[in-house]
């Protein structure tokens, strides 16, 4: 294998140009210091446009897969109703996520098919704390309704969390606009940086759902909110090399 002409043909981890692997070459820096508080605030803020969200914005330490346990576990309590969709490989592992800290209503679609809106309202009717939803369905290539489901979701009061690993950076997702609550990302795909790092936004109502008495030691967002806005040490926030290589937009690098 010839490592420095190595040609990926999936959706991720994809080729990583040769600016942002210089970038992880630079030398160590302090992960508690200002120096990488401006990083991780460059980081913060660069992503918020491709977000296209005012919400808070977090990179955590640790794949897609990550992110989306950070969500649904400091969210989902054990008796909080979580209606999880799924039409494919990654919805089913949401859904699987978020079973370990709820109580999921299985919403499965013939995987390749779309999310039958009806059926999903029928669902909210009854209450649900959250909506669980891949946006882009990698494993079966398919686009699902999340505007609609973000309304949907809010009408009957439900947070609307979206797994949007392969969509953020790639297609048009208006986080704000179609009310998602908490919507997460993985570095390796349309970031185009290497693997190791998700990102995720969360609102104030996703905030205010977290009231369990024992939220997750390491992917506890509300500890990680309260460090990040006051520039306090964080467990999370050591992944050096992979957040080097994020795109910070320094032409110097
Ligand atoms: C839609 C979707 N969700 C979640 C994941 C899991 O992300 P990771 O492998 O970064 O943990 C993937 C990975 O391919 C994905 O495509």
């Amino acid at each position: 294998m010839d490592l420095e002409d190595n040609l990926l043909m999936m959706p991720g981890p994809v080729p990583v140009p040769a600016r942002v692997l210089r970038a992880m070459s630079k030398p160590m820096i302090n992960h508690r210091g200002a120096q990488f508080s401006e990083i991780y605030d460059d980081c913060r803020r660069i992503l918020a446009d491709v977000f296209k969200t005012e919400n808070d914005i977090f990179v955590l330490s640790g794949s897609g897969t990550a992110s989306m346990e950070a969500a649904v576990g400091c969210i989902a309590d054990k008796d909080d109703r979580i209606i999880s969709i799924e039409n494919g490989k990654f919805g089913e592992r949401f859904k699987d996520l978020a079973s370990r800290y709820g109580s999921v209503v299985p919403m499965e679609f013939e995987w390749g098919n779309s999310v039958d809106l009806d059926l999903l309202e029928a669902q909210l009717q009854e209450g649900a704390k959250a909506v669980t939803m891949v946006h882009n369905e990698t494993s079966t290539g398919i686009l699902n309704p999340a505007e609609q489901v973000g309304k949907l979701a809010k009408k009957y009061g439900s947070l609307f969390i979206m797994d949007g690993v392969t969509s953020l950076g790639g297609d048009n997702v208006f986080v704000d606009d179609w009310g998602v609550d908490v919507a997460v990302v993985g570095s390796q795909k349309c970031i185009g940086a290497p693997p190791g790092l998700s990102m995720l936004s969360v609102n104030e109502a996703a905030f205010d759902a977290m009231e369990k008495e024992n939220l997750p030691y390491y992917l506890d967002l509300k500890a990680c909110k309260k460090k990040v806005l006051t520039r306090k040490k964080h467990k999370l926030l050591t992944h050096l090399r992979s957040l080097f290589s994020m795109p910070c937009r320094n032409p110097s690098i």
